[in-house]
Formats: structure tokens, sequence, C-alpha cells
């Protein structure tokens, strides 16, 4: 039975993939802010460095010290009420949180990492080129300063996204000979909480709502799952540092001549 840890456990996307993953076999160690009843075993608060430590260390103590996956998908959104609390669970809740467990992975066979990103991280770029340089140096203190100073819950998000995807794909070509492999999902608008909110949202909402995927409707949390449940599973054995749009035609309707 392979120990797979899954951050975000309690809601959305994170609660239907751990969901998906035991209905599979698999023993689910779940964090998030508060223990829940169902998969959440740790509450760890990953927007600090504390709270990202204590996960680390309560994984590493459930799992025996050998895990076989971490599927990262604890995130906040555009309303989030900082844009440093977006830097601070988007890029470096996960950056944190899966260095301190690689050595865990090592010692498992086929090994996984799954990074829920969004469609976003292709938005907007240049515009937060030197925040997504300080969240890759690891200066937290200067990547909240520099988001801060932004000032925009949008272009934080875009800017944790893109960066934490770019993050996952250079991490992939290093930890790869380890038999590690890293990947990156990229949903488009699915209804969770999280996506309520901005459609409830009175600066974003008509926005949110206006903005459909070619195939003309939000994607459900069961299809996200789907698609981790691929990529960790034997069947991607040889999919390693991809990026894999689960958005129902959205990025491709964005940015037909890119890929
Ligand atoms: P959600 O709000 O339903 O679930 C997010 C989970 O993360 C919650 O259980 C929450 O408690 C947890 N979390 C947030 N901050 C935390 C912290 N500081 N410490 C520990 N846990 C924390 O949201 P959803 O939609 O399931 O989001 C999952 C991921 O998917 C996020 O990374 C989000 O950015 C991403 N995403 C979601 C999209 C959508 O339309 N729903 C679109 C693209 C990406």
């Amino acid at each position: 039975m392979a120990s797979i840890a899954v951050t975000g456990s309690a809601s959305g996307i994170g609660a239907e993939v751990c969901k998906m993953l035991e209905s599979e076999g698999h023993s689910i160690i779940g964090i998030d802010r508060n223990i829940d009843q169902k998969h959440t075993r740790i509450a760890a608060d990953l927007s600090n460095s504390t709270g990202r430590q204590l996960a680390v260390q309560e994984v590493s103590r459930l799992c025996e010290g050998s895990l076989d996956g971490i599927i990262c998908c604890a995130g906040v959104g555009v309303t989030a009420p900082s844009t440093s609390l977006i830097v601070g669970v988007n890029y470096f809740g996960v950056t944190e949180f899966i260095d301190g467990l690689t050595s865990s992975l090592t010692k498992a066979s086929n090994a996984s990492i799954v990074i829920i990103g969004s469609v976003a991280a292709t938005h907007q770029q240049q515009e937060t080129a030197e925040l997504a340089e300080a969240m890759f140096a690891g200066e937290e203190e200067k990547a909240n300063l520099i988001a801060e100073t932004l000032g925009s819950t949008h272009l934080a998000y875009a800017a944790s996204k893109y960066a934490v995807t770019a993050w996952a794909r250079k991490l992939s070509i290093s930890i790869a000979k380890q038999g590690i492999r890293v990947n990156v999902i990229a949903p488009g608008a699915v209804e969770t909480p999280l996506h309520q909110a901005s459609k409830e949202d009175p600066r974003f909402g008509e926005a949110v709502k206006n903005f459909v995927a070619p195939l003309g409707r939000n994607g459900q949390p069961e299809e996200i799952a789907n698609a981790v449940s691929f990529l960790v599973s034997e069947k991607a054995s040889f999919v390693n540092g991809s990026v894999l749009f689960v958005d129902g035609g959205m990025d491709a309707m964005m940015r037909s001549n890119k890929f």
C-alpha cells in the first residue's frame, strides 16, 4: 500500500484527490489547517515556515520515513486577504514542504510528486518577473514585500502559480535520477469553495463568471483528481516535468500558438 501525503485535504480538489486515491488502495496522510473527520490527519498552517516544518515532521513520523507520493493541493485564490498570504501558501507552502520530504520519497519505487498549479500561471509573467525571481531565490521576506507593493491579488496569484510551476520543472530534472517524477496540473475554473468565493466577490465576480472554457462549463474536482490519479500511477511512468492543463480548453483558447 502506497503512502501519499496530500495538502489541502479538507476541501475542493484536495478532498476529492484523497477520496479517489484512497478508493484506489493508497494510504492517505492529509494535511490542512484543521483536522477533519475524513482525510486530514495533520493540522498545519502552510503559510509560514513553522507550520511547514511541523507538517514535514508529522508526515515523516506517520509514513515512518518512507513516502510514495506528495500531492500539493493547498492554495488560496484571488480573494485571499493579502498578497503575501498567496505567496506564502501557493509558493513557499509547496516548495518548503516538498524540500523537507524528498529524502522520504527516495526510498520508494515510482515515487511521484504532483503540484496543483493553475492555468493562470501563463498570465502576466512580465509584470511579476521581480516577484518570481525573489521566490526562486527562496527570499520569502523580499517576495512578500514585492507582493505587497504590487497590491494586486490577481498578479500575486498568477506569479505564485508561474513560479511554483517553473520550480517544479527544475526539480523534475534534478531528482529524476533518484526515481522521483514531478509533474504539475494546471486546472482552469473548477467548482470548489475557492472558485465560489471568486464568483461572489464584488470586484471580480462578473469577470470570473463570464470567463468560460471552450467546453462551455467549469470543471468538477473529480476531473482534476482523475488527472492526479493518472500521474501518480505506473501508467505515467515516463511522464516527468510536464504541465498538464485540465481546463476545458481555456489555455488553448488564450494562447493557441504557444505550448
Ligand atoms: P479550496 O479552497 O476548496 O481548497 C483549498 C484547501 O487548501 C482548503 O482545504 C484550505 O484549508 C487549504 N489551505 C489554504 N491555506 C492553507 C494553509 N495556510 N495551510 C494549510 N492548508 C491551507 O480550493 P480548491 O479550488 O480545491 O484549490 C486547490 C488548488 O487548486 C489550489 O492550489 C488552487 O490555487 C488550485 N486551483 C483551483 C482552481 C479552481 O477554479 N478551483 C483553478 C486553478 C487552480
